[in-house]
């Protein structure tokens, strides 16, 4: 395996690679991708086998151009509306953590979409990964770069930790800037539907588009996305999560980490314990300021570094539910499940 900064060189040889029929893990700007050339499906069958991915879990198509759009899903099976609001949503969107549901095109294999007669396309906002896709045929299937149902990988140290042997480059680009997955967003069927909460609001998705029904994390959704099993995002380490006013109240306990969302949340918990806590190492604030773009950069982040500390619990705070604060909420009550 080849651990390499991200360098035009690395790039052309990443591309060589996914030519080929290689996986390279690559930096996007939610998280690490671990990437095959779309069209080719035993290159594709390498992700599920790297990742211990059940095969009924379809992978998002990564594009780098408007064009590709027409290779990858069948636009042609879209009524008139819906083609207006998918171009209406890549205007606005694209790139960026927004990935789309859409008819597939019979020249993406069916191991990509599980059989499914859709596929999930994302026009990701990072120079590294869109050089990489539109100089190794302008495909890639990427799902996050981790062993299946585990945290998603915010740096390439993640990657290389939890399945470095299993990919042929791991390309370091640095932390990832939005630290949370892409929205999932399914316009097919008419209404427009959140399937995964992510880097995409849905505030801002329903001032172009119109209101969205609330997100609901289902156990075991495995009909929508089939993906978005409940025990998914998990740490090794038992992870709780707790409202506000249930975090501040509760009591100290030795070997456990407490993430706080925002630094009054932590302030109000020490105030309430008086100088019972001097462990300063097993207490994260996500955004001091309870900055939720700041809070989601970091949320995998902090979690990836909890979980090595060899603590017996994690109590986690949720987010206010608004903005990314959704997303941040459905990865730790996830996580929580498992
Ligand atoms: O930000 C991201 O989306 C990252 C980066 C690497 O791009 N990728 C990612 O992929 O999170 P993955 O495989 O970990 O999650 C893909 C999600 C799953 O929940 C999957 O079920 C859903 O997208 N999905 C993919 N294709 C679908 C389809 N045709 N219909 C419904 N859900 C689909
Ligand atoms: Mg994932």
């Amino acid at each position: 395996m080849k651990f390499l900064p991200v360098t035009p060189k690395s790039l052309e040889q990443a591309a060589k690679i996914l030519q080929s029929g290689g996986l390279v893990a690559f930096p996007t700007e939610t998280v690490y991708g671990l990437g095959a050339d779309a069209y080719n499906p035993q290159a594709v069958a390498k992700i599920f086998e790297a990742k211990g991915r059940p095969k009924f879990d379809p992978l998002i198509v990564h594009i780098s151009a408007i064009e590709t759009l027409k290779n990858v899903a069948a636009l042609s099976l879209l009524d008139k509306e819906t083609n207006k609001k998918l171009f209406l949503l890549a205007e606005n969107f694209w790139p960026g953590p927004l990935s789309i549901i859409l008819p597939k095109n019979e020249k993406i294999p069916g191991l990509v979409t599980s059989g499914l007669s859709t596929v999930a396309v994302r026009f990701p906002d990072h120079e590294a990964a869109l050089h990489l896709i539109s100089s190794s045929g302008g495909a890639v299937a990427a799902p996050s770069a981790n062993p299946f149902g585990s945290l998603s990988p915010t740096r390439a140290e993640h990657v290389r930790n939890s399945m470095g042997e299993k990919v042929d480059m791991i390309l370091d680009g640095g932390q990832t800037r939005i630290g949370l997955e892409s929205t999932v967003l399914d316009i097919t069927g008419g209404k427009i539907k959140i399937l995964r909460p992510g880097g995409t609001p849905k505030e801002a998705i329903e001032k172009l588009a119109g209101k969205i029904k609330n997100y609901e994390p289902k156990s075991n959704d495995a009909f929508a996305s089939p993906g978005q099993l409940k025990n998914h995002y998990a740490p090794k380490t038992k992870l709780f999560t707790l409202t506000q006013d249930e975090i501040i109240q509760k009591p100290y306990e030795q070997d456990c980490a407490f993430l706080f969302f925002d630094g009054y949340a932590r302030d109000a918990w020490l105030t309430e314990r008086g100088k019972a806590v001097n462990k300063e190492e097993i207490i994260r604030v996500l955004s001091e300021t309870g900055d939720l773009l700041e809070a989601a950069a970091c949320l995998f982040e902090t979690l990836h570094e909890l979980d090595n500390l060899n603590i017996f619990r994690i109590f986690a705070q949720l987010a206010p539910k608004q903005g990314l604060g959704e997303a941040i909420n459905d990865r730790l009550i996830r996580g929580a499940a498992a």
